[in-house]
Order: structure tokens, then C-alpha cells, then sequence
């Protein structure tokens, strides 16, 4: 197995001290090929890439911008191909939202990405708190060995398709006025004869966020399939998560975020997450803004599902559109098009 290392080279060339030493000594056992010229991106689809990309002291790398720039431009540049991604950076920030960024820019691009796809390294590494505390080890130590987890999972990734896959289906919304459903009702149809479909809503305060208990309770609750507010979240949602291949959610743009309702699930999953891992379930998305902003709640549904729930990213997971009066999306220009495009993609990923 090989992997391609797309490495933007960083404007000070003492940024990548750090990432080049985390990251070699991991691919040992791994054919390579480092990339450091952005524009030289042909010819790898189908390819595993490993996107690894220096920040520096202040979140900035230009050769990172022509990345985004050839990625933007060319919608089909990695079709076929499996990613993840190491951030580095000297400061506390900017590593996760620089992540949400690119990997919304590399799905856009026809990748997908592998479930928990992120090692991020901050300036203190302090992110690796608690990692390494549980496994003996110093800062570096925890980060070395994500990297080499991550680099492990991107090589073995094997997609699971079957003859009747379950997609699971979440909203919040009203049946007779949202954009976003009655998008959904029309992509069903064009699902409904290959794809098992099971809908919940979870409206008017049917699940309540997450109380944040400590650590250990969490764990305690969860290894008996439980949390601690109980109610239609274990006895309903948890379930059909473990039994659905496909999640699909339903997501009007509120105020450049998830609805509260859709992040309340989001919380609430962590109990389950502590005992599963949901690497072989495949993430979807409809997105519908008013206005604008839709690549924002996109990348909030990356960041908490697949980067930190570890549901698998499929190339093109979302359909983004704009639409705000009731019905309007039903009607914009190409939008049968669209949702014939979507509807097959979903096939491809989950139908074997
Ligand atoms: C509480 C609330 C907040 C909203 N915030 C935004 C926003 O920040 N940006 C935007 O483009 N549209 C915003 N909208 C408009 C919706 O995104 C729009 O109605 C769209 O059609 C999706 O919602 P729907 O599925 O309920 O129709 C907001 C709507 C509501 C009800």
C-alpha cells in the first residue's frame, strides 16, 4: 500500500522541524511520496493521501492557500481517493478550524475521508493531555503514536457496502414548510429502491443536551448502553445508530450552525461513542441556508461526526443549497439534477 503526503511547504522552513520528525518516522513501513509543490496535483486519483500541513506561529502557510485554491477549482481533482490529515501548529489555534476547512475543500474534491481523519498537534501539544496520561507516554510521545494510529487506519481503510443498507435519517424540522425535508422526501424517492430508510425527528425538546457528567459516570452509564438523562435518546436514537450503515442529517442553516436539537443529538452521542466506534457508518448531509453560510454548518457536520464521532466522511457527503421561502428549494434551477447526482453517490457508497 502507498500513500501520497501532500506537504504545503511553510513560508519559514523551521516550521516543519516538528512535523517532519512525528510524521517519517512513521511511515517505516509505507511506500511514499512527499508532494511540497501545490500545484502539482495531477494524477492521483483513487490514491490514499496524507495531507500534512505546517501552520507556523500565526495560522498561516501561502503554499496551504494554493492547496485551497487548486482543490476549489477543480472539483473532481481526487476522485477515487481516501484522506487524512495532520495539522501542526506553534500556537494554540487555529489546527482544528485550518482541519474543517480542508477537509470540506478535499471532500468537495472527491475524497473521502477515513472516520476520526484529524491528528492535530497545538504549540503546547497539551491537546494530548489525557491521551498521554493513559498511555505512560510524554506529549510527544501520545502525538507520535496518533500518527502512526492515523497513518495504520488510512493504509487498512476497507469501505463496506451491502445489498440492503440501512440509512438512518435525523431532522428537526416541519414537514410542511422546510426547505431541507421536503428536499429529503424527494431524494428518498430516488432512494427508497435500493436503501432501507428509517426517519426520526427529534423536535420540541424530545431529547435534552447533553449534562456533561464527569468522565467516569459517562463511561458507566454508557458500558450499560445507558446515559444518565435516558428518555428517547437511549431507547430510540442509540439503537437505530448501531443498526443503521448511513446516517443522514437534515440541516437548515440556524444562525450559521447546526439547530439545537441536531447538536443536542451530537452531545448526547458521546455516550455511545465511548464504547463504539463508528468508523464503517457513512456520514450524509442536506444543508439548506436562507441566505449564505452553508459551508460553515458543513464543516460543524464534519467536525463532530467525523472528525470527533468517527463516522466515515464519503466523497461528496452534502448537498448545500439556498433557499428560504417554504417550497423555494424545490425549485431552484438543476435541482432535480442535483438530487439525481446525490441520490446516486449515496448508492455507490452504501450498495454493493
Ligand atoms: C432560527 C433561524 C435561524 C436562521 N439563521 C440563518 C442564517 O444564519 N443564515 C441563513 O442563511 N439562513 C438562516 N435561516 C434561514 C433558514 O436557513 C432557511 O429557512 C432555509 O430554508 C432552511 O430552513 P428550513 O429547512 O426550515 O426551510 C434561519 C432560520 C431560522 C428559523
Amino acid at each position: 500500500m502507498s500513500v501520497t503526503v501532500i506537504y504545503p511547504r511553510p513560508d519559514d522552513p523551521a516550521d516543519m522541524k516538528r512535523l517532519d520528525k512525528v510524521l517519517y518516522g512513521q511511515l517505516f513501513d509505507v511506500e511514499y511520496q512527499t508532494i511540497h509543490d501545490m500545484s502539482a496535483l495531477d494524477g492521483l486519483r483513487g490514491q490514499q493521501l496524507l495531507f500534512a500541513v505546517p501552520l507556523g506561529r500565526y495560522g498561516i502557510n501561502s503554499e496551504y492557500s494554493r492547496l485551497l485554491l487548486t482543490l476549489r477549482s477543480h472539483p473532481d481533482l481526487f476522485e477515487g481517493c481516501t484522506s487524512a490529515i495532520i495539522i501542526d501548529g506553534e500556537s494554540e489555534f487555529f489546527t482544528k478550524s485550518i482541519a474543517t476547512e480542508l477537509a470540506f475543500a478535499v471532500n468537495n474534491a472527491g475524497s473521502a475521508l477515513i472516520g476520526r481523519p484529524l491528528v492535530e498537534g497545538t504549540g503546547s501539544l497539551v491537546n494530548y493531555r489525557i491521551q498521554a496520561k493513559v498511555m505512560g507516554v510524554d506529549l510527544k510521545g501520545a502525538y507520535i503514536a496518533a500518527v502512526r494510529d492515523l497513518v495504520v487506519r488510512l493504509i487498512r481503510l476497507k469501505p463496506v457496502r451491502k445489498e440492503h443498507p440501512k440509512l438512518l435519517v435525523l431532522h428537526a424540522s416541519n414537514h410542511r414548510t422546510s426547505n431541507t425535508l421536503q428536499l429529503w422526501d424527494k431524494l428518498s424517492e430516488k432512494l427508497s429502491d435500493a436503501v432501507e430508510i428509517k426517519e426520526l425527528c427529534l423536535r420540541n425538546g424530545t431529547i435534552s443536551d447533553c449534562a456533561g457528567c464527569p468522565y467516569t459516570m459517562c463511561l458507566h452509564f454508557g458500558e450499560k448502553g445507558r446515559c444518565f438523562y435516558g428518555g428517547v435518546m437511549q431507547e430510540e436514537v442509540w439503537p437505530a445508530v448501531m443498526e443503521c450503515d448511513g446516517l443522514m442529517m437534515l440541516c437548515p442553516n440556524y444562525n450559521d450552525a447546526l439547530s439545537a436539537n441536531l447538536s443536542a443529538f451530537i452531545n448526547r452521542l458521546t455516550g455511545l461513542f465511548r464504547q463504539h466506534r463508528f468508523y464503517e457508518k457513512a456520514l450524509f448531509s442536506i444543508i439548506v441556508s436562507g441566505y449564505s453560510g452553508g459551508d460553515i454548518v458543513a464543516r460543524q457536520v464534519i467536525s463532530a461526526l467525523n472528525m470527533n464521532k468517527s463516522f466515515y466522511l464519503p466523497p461528496h457527503f452534502a448537498m448545500l443549497e439556498t433557499a428560504n421561502d417554504p417550497g423555494e428549494a424545490l425549485t431552484l434551477p438543476g435541482i432535480d439534477d442535483r438530487l439525481d447526482q446525490f441520490a446516486l453517490e449515496i448508492k455507490k457508497v452504501m450498495c454493493g
